[in-house]
């Protein structure tokens, strides 16, 4: 049987390659996540009833190969058996989105200052961001989800060697891969001070700076995603948010904690966006999520400040109300999150398929 693996799609993806897509799962599974441009038949239940007409009303370009999805690529193989005996090239993705999981593509983003290149790396199914800055052959990490290995390649490639690897936040709906990037590259591992984590790291405070080639990096203690939730401005031409602001949401206040806890961090992050606010118009801010699976386009997901500002300053504009806001549109938790948080305050990436953990979609956002 023909199968593909995730990691080959993902190459054809990224090269532009031709391929169609066929997403066989039912319509539940699919509005939680699913790969950018793809094509959606709702074909499970007739797969898995064997019936042997599941696809017929489908047409298909014929000049390009087919690679059929599913959950965990069983019954992607049935459809691809399908289309395979009425002629088409067809593929099923190998362990479906469950494998999936890890793809990823990058996108540069555009800053005036040419001294720094920024790419963000993108985990395209969760949409999880994260990004490499590069100086004068140096480089430093933000937020790494994605497998260390990742981060080595886009270095090595550009001749860089990573000097630092920084997070964000503890991270609660990935794995966090950079206490073994810094492992792996001998790079600083870089936390907001906080109790929560287990090993050793060394804090940023608020208002310290972090100087890479001719980027100087400044932590901003942005509290109220989490309690040590911190941006990290870059000169003045970018902020990376985490899951503080993003392009069209803000960060959720809640997880691991009771109403009142969760209105007196609605509180922080009140502040903590009030304090973003008042950076340059101009400056782009770039966050830790997407709402969306990421299409292969290399484009970053990024906002100008005042491209933002519209409907920020309108939740921004009152205290009670934002709270009131933010603590009344929670949307549901994210999968094994208290496991994940463990782990990550634990600093440890389970040996065995980290994705069966991480599965699903990314909920850090209020919209
Ligand atoms: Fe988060």
């Amino acid at each position: 049987m023909n199968k593909i693996e995730a990691a080959t799609l993902r190459d054809w993806l990224d090269a532009q390659q031709p391929v169609t897509v066929v997403d066989v799962r039912t319509d539940e599974e699919r509005g939680q996540w699913a790969i950018p441009g793809s094509v959606h038949i709702n074909a499970y239940e007739a797969l898995r009833a064997g019936q042997p007409g599941a696809l017929d009303e489908v047409a298909l370009p014929r000049d390009r190969p087919v690679v059929t999805v599913c959950g965990a690529g069983r019954t992607s193989q049935t459809a691809a058996e399908i289309l395979s005996a009425r002629g088409f090239d067809a593929w099923s993705l190998a362990g479906g989105m469950k494998a999936w999981s890890l793809a990823w593509n990058t996108a540069d983003v555009p800053l005036a200052d040419g001294t720094v290149r920024v790419i963000q790396v993108r985990r395209t199914g969760k949409g999880c961001l994260s990004y490499l800055l590069a100086s004068s052959n140096e480089a430093l990490v933000i937020d790494p989800s994605l497998p260390a290995d990742v981060y080595l390649d886009l270095a090595r490639h550009d001749g860089l060697s990573i000097r630092y690897v920084l997070e964000t936040h503890v991270h609660a709906d990935h794995l966090s891969r950079a206490r073994d990037l810094a492992t792996k590259t001998g790079a600083t591992l870089l936390l907001p001070p906080q109790q929560r984590v287990k090993f050793a790291f060394t804090p940023l405070a608020d208002g310290q700076r972090l100087q890479l080639g001719s980027a100087t990096l400044r932590a901003i203690h942005t509290p109220g995603h989490t309690n040590e939730s911190t941006s990290y401005r870059l000169n003045e031409s970018a902020v990376f948010t985490g899951d503080t602001l993003f392009t069209n949401g803000v960060g959720r206040p809640d997880l691991h904690a009771d109403l009142q806890t969760i209105r007196q961090r609605a509180g922080l992050l009140f502040a903590s966006l009030t304090r973003l606010r008042h950076l340059r118009a101009d400056i782009s801010v770039l966050p830790a999520h997407a709402s969306e699976p990421i299409a292969f386009d290399g484009r970053p997901i990024a906002a100008k400040l005042n491209e933002i500002a519209g409907w920020l300053d309108e939740w921004i504009a009152s205290e009670p109300n934002f709270i009131e806001r933010v603590t009344s549109n929670l949307p549901p938790a994210p999968a094994n999150f208290s496991r994940i948080v463990e782990l990550n305050e634990a600093g440890d990436v389970p040996s065995g398929d980290a994705t069966d953990l991480e599965a699903g979609a990314n909920r850090c956002a209020v919209r």
